[in-house]
């Protein structure tokens, strides 16, 4: 694998390799890698001869410095694993590097209603951040294809969205989320869980299950408040939100009678000072 940390050693070499005809597939992470994050490079081998990650911890997307002080830095580790799954090129720029002044703000892009639910409402600024770096791995990497996790819906909704809206010649590629066995999603934060919010925090995914088959002869208020109640019985649960969305464009479904199909359950969760997210299709 080959390593590196400036952007012009990374354009040159894939620069010359697609010179060559070969295509790139691309998996942009934050590092302290998880088998869900392996899983979007294997799919990215799978479907090119090219596979590039990149590991940079983006401080435009923390709106919380402290979360940003705190997030696991794991790179050696993270090297290890990404040589064992058989990662072609690894870019890992320090913040200078990505982001040369501090004087310059970065142009924002006007997400509508995607940037004002859920994450984007609790998170204010978060998936401008998010934008503005994947915009720059892009124009660093140019990739054929690039691969995001469900995991994160509403940020896959938003890189799409911003492919679609700036002409940005990539295919966005959504990856299944991966779980732990017992239904966890694997995400870089459950690290910091203690023992005993980690034998609770299965619950989330559990209760949103549920719900799924609850999908019957309820209203959707009648649903949430189910889910509320479930999660917060819990000592170790705060919920934050579960809402039901359009899969596309987000929107909040309030009104609707159910069964509903074709859209998405999002569930925030509070552990301790721990944020937890995950998602289901319905
Ligand atoms: P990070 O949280 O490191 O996640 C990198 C990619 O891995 C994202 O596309 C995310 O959705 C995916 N991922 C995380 N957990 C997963 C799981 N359990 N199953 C499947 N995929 C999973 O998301 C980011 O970093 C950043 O916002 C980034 C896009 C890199 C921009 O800074």
């Amino acid at each position: 694998m080959e390593i590196f940390s400036t952007i012009k050693e990374t354009r040159d070499c894939l620069i010359n390799l697609k010179k060559e005809g070969k295509t790139i597939g691309f998996v942009p992470t934050m590092g302290a890698l998880h088998r869900g994050h392996i899983s979007l490079l294997e799919q990215a081998k799978k479907e090119n001869d090219i596979s590039v990650s990149s590991i940079f911890v983006n401080p435009t997307q923390f709106n919380d410095k402290k979360d940003l002080e705190k997030y696991p830095r794991t790179i050696e580790d993270d090297i290890l694993k990404l040589k064992a799954a058989h990662c072609d090129v690894l870019f890992a720029p320090g913040v200078e590097e990505m982001y040369p002044s501090t004087l310059v703000k970065e142009p924002e892009i006007d997400l509508g209603n995607l940037g004002k639910v859920m994450e984007g409402k609790l998170r204010p600024g978060h998936f401008q951040g998010v934008c503005t770096v994947v915009k720059k791995l892009f124009d660093i990497v140019l990739p054929n294809k690039a691969y995001f996790g469900e995991k994160d819906f509403q940020q896959l909704a938003v890189i799409k969205y911003m492919v679609r809206i700036l002409n940005i010649p990539v295919e966005i590629i959504p990856c299944p989320t991966f779980r732990e066995a017992d239904g966890l999603a694997m995400s870089s934060r459950n690290v910091f869980l203690n023992p005993d919010e980690r034998k609770n925090v299965p619950l989330i995914y559990k209760t949103m299950m549920e719900a799924k088959l609850l999908n019957t002869n309820k209203t959707i208020s009648e649903l949430k408040k189910w889910v509320e109640e479930k999660v917060n019985e819990n000592p170790f649960l705060k919920l934050e939100y579960f809402e039901i969305v359009n899969s596309e464009t987000l929107q909040l479904i309030t009104d609707t009678h159910l069964p509903i199909t074709g859209c998405r359950a999002c569930i925030a969760v509070k552990v301790g000072t721990i944020r937890l997210i995950d998602n289901i299709a319905l």
